[in-house]
């Protein structure tokens, strides 16, 4: 059932994914080299497009991509929460 769930719609699983999952068809890049782009710096959908190759073709997969971003995003922002209520 995870499977199937997964091979639609990747940016919307909770968890790391135990293989890489393709968003971006034209330029091979996976949600791992998204979640990468983003863990060594890149902070918006467009450096994370230049940085990967995502998104530079067709453009079917910014949704995607944008939707990553925005997933690293909201945990970023859970993890500032809970280091400010800690301290
Ligand atoms: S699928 Fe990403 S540019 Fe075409």
């Amino acid at each position: 059932m995870q499977d199937q769930m997964r091979l639609g719609l990747p940016h919307l699983t909770t968890s790391a994914p135990e293989s890489p999952v393709i968003v971006c068809h034209c330029a091979v890049v996976s949600d791992r080299d998204v979640h990468t782009a983003v863990a060594q710096g890149a902070r918006t959908v467009g450096a994370v497009c230049r940085s990967t190759g995502a998104a530079q073709d067709c453009g079917s997969c910014i949704f995607t991509v944008k939707a990553l971003v925005c997933q690293h995003q909201a945990q970023d922002r859970e993890l500032l929460e809970v280091d400010g209520a800690a301290s």
